[in-house]
C-alpha cells in the first residue's frame, strides 16, 4: 500500500512529529469555535438540528421541510427549502446596508488595482444575468468558463448563479483537448473567455484556445469575450462573438430578481480526474453547499466582518469556487484576488500584498510554500505581516519542514496554521485544523463538524491508531457531490467500494488524539504542484502523438511540486527513441491537455508490465523506479 517513496516519507514524518503547538491566546480568545469537542459531539449526535441552525443564519426565500433525507447513496439536503446563493453572497449585505463594502481587491503582478463593492459587484452581476437571458438562457442550461482569476469570472459564475444556469469553469491553464472534452461533456449553450490571461509579465493568450476547442461544437451558441485591450475582437470575429463588456453595459441598471432555486437544484459543474476514463464532472447543488461552505470559512478561517482574507488558489480549481467565490460572498468580507504566479516579478510579491492589503487570512498551497522557502528568509523578512491571523493550506500534505517555515517565517509565531483536508468532491473542508485548537505539524487535524472520518482496510473494518489505511466518511454531509454529470454510476462507487461508506481514495492515519494525517491518494491519480491530474488522461494524449503505440505514467516524488510525471512509452516499429522524441510527445501532452501535465522525464519500453486481465500495473513501475519493494506480483502476467 505504501510503496510510493511519498507515502514512506510521509510515514516516517508521521512517526516523528508528534508536538502539539498550541494557538497564541488572542486568536483563541476571539474564535467562533471555543469548544471543539462540544460542539463535535453535539453535531454528529444531532446532525440535522445543527444543521439547520446553521442554514437559519441565512436567508430562505422559504424554509425547509426536512434538514436531510438520505437514502444511501443519495442525499437531499433542506429539502423544499428554497434560496439563492447570490441573495445571500450580495443583496442580503447590500440590505443591511453594507453596498459600499469592498468585495474584491484585484491586483495583478505589476501592482494594478481594481476594487469593487458589494453593491457593484451586485449590479454588474444582474447585468451579465440580463445578457445571458435575452440570449435565451434559462435554468439548468449550462454555461462554460474559460477565464483569468478576475472579478470578471466572478461576475459571469455569480450570474449563472443568478438565474439557475449551472456553470462549468475551466482552469484557463487546460489546453484545447481538456477544453473541449469539457464543453462537449457539460453540452454547454454558450462559453465566456477572455483575450488572453496575464502570467510572468506575458499576455497568455486565450481565445484562440477556445476558437479551437469549439471549431466542431455545434452546442455552442456563442462566445463572450472579455478584451482586455479592446481590440475590438467580437466585431472582427463576427456574430457567433459577443464583448463582454458591451454585454454588461446593455444590461447594466436592469434588475434581475434571483430565480428561487430548490436546495437541491444544480449550481455547478466541475470536472476533476480520477483513475480511470475521462474527468469527470462533479456535481454541487445550492442549498448544502451555501450552509457548508458559508460555514467552513467562518469558523477555519475565523472570519469577522472587517478582515481582509486572501486565497491564492484560482477560479478554475474547486478551492475557487468555494473560497474564493462563494463562501467569503455569503460571509460578506473583503477578499484579494490576484492573476499571476507567486514569484513574479519577485519572489516576495505575496507577501508585498499582505503588507500593502492588511490581509488577516491567507490560504495556499504547500506546493507553493515550498517554492517561496528556497528563495530564503530574508525575503518575508522585509514585509510588515502583522496583520495575519489565520494562515490556512490545501491540496497536498504538507512536510512539517514547509509547516514551520510557514508557522515561524509567516506567521512569525503569532499565527494558527491550519491544514484543510477536502476534495472537489466534498465541497468544502473535511478535516482540518480549528483556529482555538492546538496545531500539529504535518496533520491536517480532527474532522469538521459533523464529518465522521475513519481509517479502515479494504473490507471497512477500522484500523487501530497510527495504523495507515483508507480514508472514508461515514455519514452525508451538506456540499457533498450529488452525482457525476452524464455518469450516474461514477458517483454510485464512491459510497460502494467500502461497505457503504464514501471513499476519498486517499490514504491517511488516525493519532491517539484523533489526529489525522493524510499520506497521499490511494489511486493512480497525480499530484502535480497540488493540481489533480489523472494518469489515464496522460496516458491518453501521449498516445495522441504518430510514433507512439502505448504508454503508462506513474509520480515520481518531487521536493517542489509533491509529484513529477514520468511516462514509459512504447514506439512504434521502426521508430528509433531520441531526445527530440521526447520532446516533441511533450509537446503533444502541452497541447491537449496544458503545461501541467507535461510528462518531465520519458523512458521508452519495449513492454509495460499488466494484470492477466491487461491493466498495466503503475505500482510496479512506481516500485522498480523508485527502487523500493515490489509487492504481491500474483496478478502480473509478464
Ligand atoms: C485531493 C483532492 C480540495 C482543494 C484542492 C484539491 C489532496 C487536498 C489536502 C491536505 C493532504 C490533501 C488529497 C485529496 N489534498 N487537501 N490538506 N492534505 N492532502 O482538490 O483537486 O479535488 O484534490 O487533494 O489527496 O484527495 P482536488
Amino acid at each position: 500500500m505504501s510503496e510510493n517513496k511519498n507515502n514512506i516519507e510521509a510515514l516516517e514524518v508521521h512517526l516523528k512529529v508528534q508536538e502539539k503547538i498550541y494557538p497564541p491566546k488572542e486568536i483563541a480568545d476571539r474564535a467562533w469555535i471555543k469548544d471543539y469537542e462540544e460542539i463535535y459531539k453535539r453535531s454528529i449526535e444531532d446532525r440535522e438540528s445543527f444543521w439547520g441552525e446553521i442554514a437559519n443564519e441565512l436567508e430562505w426565500f422559504e424554509k425547509w421541510d426536512k434538514v436531510l433525507e438520505w437514502k444511501h447513496p443519495y442525499a437531499k439536503w433542506f429539502v423544499n427549502g428554497k434560496t439563492n446563493i447570490t441573495y445571500n453572497a450580495l443583496d442580503r449585505h447590500v440590505k443591511a446596508g453594507k453596498g459600499d463594502k469592498i468585495a474584491y481587491i484585484y491586483v495583478d503582478e505589476e501592482g494594478n488595482e481594481e476594487k469593487i463593492s458589494y453593491k457593484e459587484l451586485l449590479k454588474k452581476v444582474e447585468a451579465f444575468a440580463n445578457g445571458l437571458k435575452s440570449l435565451g438562457f434559462k435554468r439548468g442550461d449550462r454555461l462554460s468558463v474559460y477565464m483569468p482569476n478576475s472579478i470578471e469570472a466572478i461576475i459571469v459564475m455569480l450570474a449563472c448563479a443568478r438565474i439557475g444556469v449551472i456553470h462549468s469553469v475551466v482552469f484557463a491553464g487546460f489546453s484545447e483537448g481538456a477544453l473541449k472534452m469539457r464543453i462537449e461533456d457539460a453540452q454547454s449553450k454558450a462559453i465566456v473567455t477572455s483575450s488572453y490571461t496575464k502570467r510572468r509579465g506575458k499576455k497568455i493568450p486565450l481565445l484562440p484556445t477556445v476558437e479551437k476547442a469549439v471549431e466542431d461544437i455545434d452546442h455552442i451558441e456563442k462566445i463572450i469575450v472579455w478584451d482586455r485591450d479592446n481590440e475590438g475582437l467580437a466585431d472582427q470575429k463576427g456574430e457567433r462573438y459577443i464583448d463582454f463588456d458591451k454585454f454588461i453595459d446593455e444590461n447594466y441598471g436592469k434588475e434581475c430578481p434571483p430565480e428561487v432555486m430548490d436546495a437541491e437544484d444544480p449550481l455547478f459543474i466541475l470536472y476533476t480526474s480520477g483513475t480511470t476514463g475521462k474527468p469527470k464532472g462533479v456535481l454541487h447543488t445550492t442549498g448544502g453547499y451555501m450552509v457548508y461552505t458559508y460555514y467552513t470559512a467562518k469558523t477555519v478561517f475565523d472570519l469577522h466582518d472587517d478582515d481582509v482574507y486572501w486565497c491564492t488558489a484560482d477560479i478554475g480549481w474547486i478551492t475557487g469556487h468555494s473560497y474564493i467565490v462563494y463562501s467569503p460572498l455569503v460571509n460578506g468580507i473583503t477578499s484579494v484576488i490576484m492573476e499571476g504566479v507567486p514569484n513574479y516579478p519577485h519572489a516576495g510579491i505575496w507577501w508585498e500584498y499582505v503588507d500593502k492589503y492588511k490581509v488577516n487570512i491567507f490560504y495556499t498551497a504547500p506546493t507553493a510554500i515550498r517554492m517561496l522557502m528556497k528563495y530564503g528568509d530574508e525575503i518575508p523578512s522585509k514585509y510588515n505581516l502583522s496583520s495575519l491571523r489565520i494562515l490556512g493550506t490545501v491540496g497536498e500534505p504538507i512536510n512539517p519542514e514547509a509547516w514551520h517555515w510557514y508557522y515561524e517565517h509567516i506567521g512569525r509565531k503569532k499565527c494558527v496554521v491550519v491544514d484543510t483536508w477536502w476534495q472537489t468532491e466534498t465541497g468544502g473542508h473535511m478535516i482540518t485544523t480549528v483556529p482555538s485548537y492546538p496545531m500539529k505539524p504535518g496533520k491536517a487535524g480532527k474532522p469538521f463538524f459533523g464529518i465522521e472520518a475513519m481509517v479502515v482496510d479494504k473490507n471497512g473494518n477500522e484500523l487501530p491508531p497510527n495504523t495507515v489505511g483508507f480514508l472514508v466518511i461515514k455519514n452525508p454531509w451538506p456540499s457533498m457531490m450529488r452525482t457525476c454529470w452524464g455518469q450516474p454510476e461514477r458517483y454510485l462507487k464512491y459510497w460502494n467500494s467500502i461497505k457503504n461508506y464514501y471513499n476519498a481514495e486517499d490514504l491517511a492515519s488516525i493519532d491517539e488524539d484523533g489526529y489525522i494525517m493524510i499520506v497521499g491518494r490511494a489511486d493512480d491519480v497525480l499530484s502535480v504542484a497540488g493540481h489533480r491530474i489523472g494518469t489515464m488522461e496522460v496516458e491518453s494524449a501521449i498516445v495522441e502523438h504518430p510514433s507512439v503505440v502505448e504508454s503508462a505514467v506513474i509520480g515520481k516524488p518531487d521536493e517542489l511540486k509533491g509529484q513529477k510525471i514520468k511516462a514509459f512509452v512504447i514506439l512504434k516499429q521502426g521508430i528509433q527513441p531520441s531526445d527530440e522524441l521526447k520532446k516533441e510527445i511533450q509537446k503533444t501532452v502541452r497541447e491537449i491537455l496544458g503545461p501541467i501535465a507535461i510528462p518531465e522525464e520519458i523512458e521508452f519500453v519495449e513492454k509495460l508490465p499488466k494484470t492477466r486481465s491487461g491493466k498495466i500495473m503503475r505500482r510496479v513501475l512506481r516500485a522498480k523506479e523508485l527502487g523500493l519493494e515490489i509487492g504481491d506480483l500474483s496478478t502480473l502476467e509478464d
